[in-house]
């Protein structure tokens, strides 16, 4: 008996969710894998990999276009949240892999498989996230992870694969580790494990050196109804094209770059670098809109909720109870988030240099230095009375 019959398997066309194919057939006993891949913005040609995957011994080789609800249900949510994980990623990877989660699920229900498939290994964050995400949608299914458990080098899985037809990658491989996708990209290994070493140039593909970016600024418009970005210069604008042409125009001035050491959940420290322009300019937008038209309380409340939002994005915990409850809290804040964010981009900075709002809470009249203030001074004196009263009684007690 093997682990499953009928496996639905997430699929890129690289080396190991290619060898997964025989493996899992081989080696565990599966009779049937139809392989799964979506389409997140990656850049991939998707027809070459579809044929790859029946070549390899795949029944059937789904591909799945899933940009825009990648975009209007996984990236917009995580904006409206502000999230950045340890204050920095922009979870671009992270936000990936609920979707697939969710592809492969209503996969294998469509399909009667008994299981899903994934090329992750043990030591990433990404198996958890597809794990967990899985259990959360169907906790019957069985998830399989051959690369978790077959302990093959990168060598051994290339012959492994050449056994069943499965040609060794043509192009050098290159010693990074990259992911991609619409709204960004992740980068890792090869000369970047060391975290005192500037990365090279090479790696990056979505974003300018500063050297190259244009002499002269370039300013931009982004417009927000209920905290989703729906203009960009005051023309509406669809979601996937949005954050195309945004990564265009900041990768252009050379902004989006991240270079940082992260706490995986695995307990490892790794030295990743990000390239998230449009992502990290419409967070900072959003932010700004929101000191716009959010009061004090709910704006301060909410940073507490983005850090546990940003958390369980990258722990893997997008589809939990929690996660659902704070989701409401996000979207009932976001109500009266609208309004445009004008930034300048010059030379690897996007600076806001104004904002507007018809639900705007700045009060020109109560804010002025000027001579139509409409500010009670003599008001502050009491509520300074008040407020200051619980330290000027500790300190009678204390100083005497
Ligand atoms: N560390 C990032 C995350 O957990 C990205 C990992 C992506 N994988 C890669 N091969 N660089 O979200």
């Amino acid at each position: 008996m093997g682990r499953a019959t009928k496996v639905v398997l997430a699929y890129s066309g690289g080396v190991d969710t290619s060898v997964c194919i025989p493996y899992l057939k081989h080696e565990w006993g599966v009779a049937e894998v139809i392989t799964l891949a979506a389409d997140l913005g990656q850049g991939d040609e998707l027809e070459p990999i579809q044929q790859k995957a029946l070549q390899s011994g795949a029944s059937e080789s789904l591909v799945v276009d899933a940009q825009e609800s990648f975009v209007k249900d996984y990236a917009f949510p995580a904006i409206q949240a502000n999230a950045l994980y340890e204050n920095r990623y922009p979870l671009s990877t992270a936000l990936a892999r609920p979707l697939i989660a969710k592809l492969l699920v209503e996969a294998a229900e469509k399909y009667g498989a008994d299981a899903v498939a994934h090329g992750c290994t043990g030591k990433g964050n990404d198996q958890v996230r597809f794990d967990v995400s899985i259990a959360a949608l169907n906790p019957n299914l069985k998830v399989l992870a051959p690369a978790r458990e077959w302990g093959m080098s990168r060598e051994e899985t290339i012959a492994y694969g050449e056994r069943f037809g499965i040609p060794a990658p043509v192009k050098k491989s290159s010693p990074y580790s990259i992911d991609r996708n619409l709204l960004g990209r992740s980068i890792e290994a090869g000369p970047l494990e060391d975290p005192r070493t500037e990365p090279l140039e090479e790696i990056y593909l979505m974003t300018k050196a500063i050297a190259d970016t244009p002499d002269t600024p370039e300013y931009v418009e982004i417009s927000f109804e209920q905290g989703i970005p729906t203009q960009l210069n005051g023309e509406a604008i669809a979601p996937v094209k949005l954050i195309a042409q945004l990564n265009q125009i900041a990768g252009n001035h050379g902004v989006g770059r991240i270079d940082m050491v992260e706490n995986r959940l695995v307990g490892i420290k790794s030295r990743e670098i990000y390239e998230t322009p449009a992502l990290l300019v419409l967070i900072q937008a959003h932010r700004d809109l929101e000191s716009l038209t959010l009061t004090a309380d709910v704006t301060h409340y909410k940073r507490g909720i983005e850090e546990t939002y940003s958390q369980m994005i990258y722990n893997g915990l997008w589809y939990s109870p929690l996660k659902g409850a704070l989701d409401a809290f996000v979207q009932k804040t976001q109500e009266r988030v609208l309004g445009t964010v004008r930034l300048k981009f010059f030379k690897g900075n996007a600076t806001i240099v104004g904002r507007w709002s018809d639900n705007s809470l700045y009060t020109p009249d109560l804010a002025t230095y000027g001579a139509d203030d409409q500010f009670d001074h003599k008001a502050a004196e009491g509520f300074i009375y008040v407020w200051g009263l619980p330290t000027r009684i500790w300190s009678k007690q204390v100083r005497g």
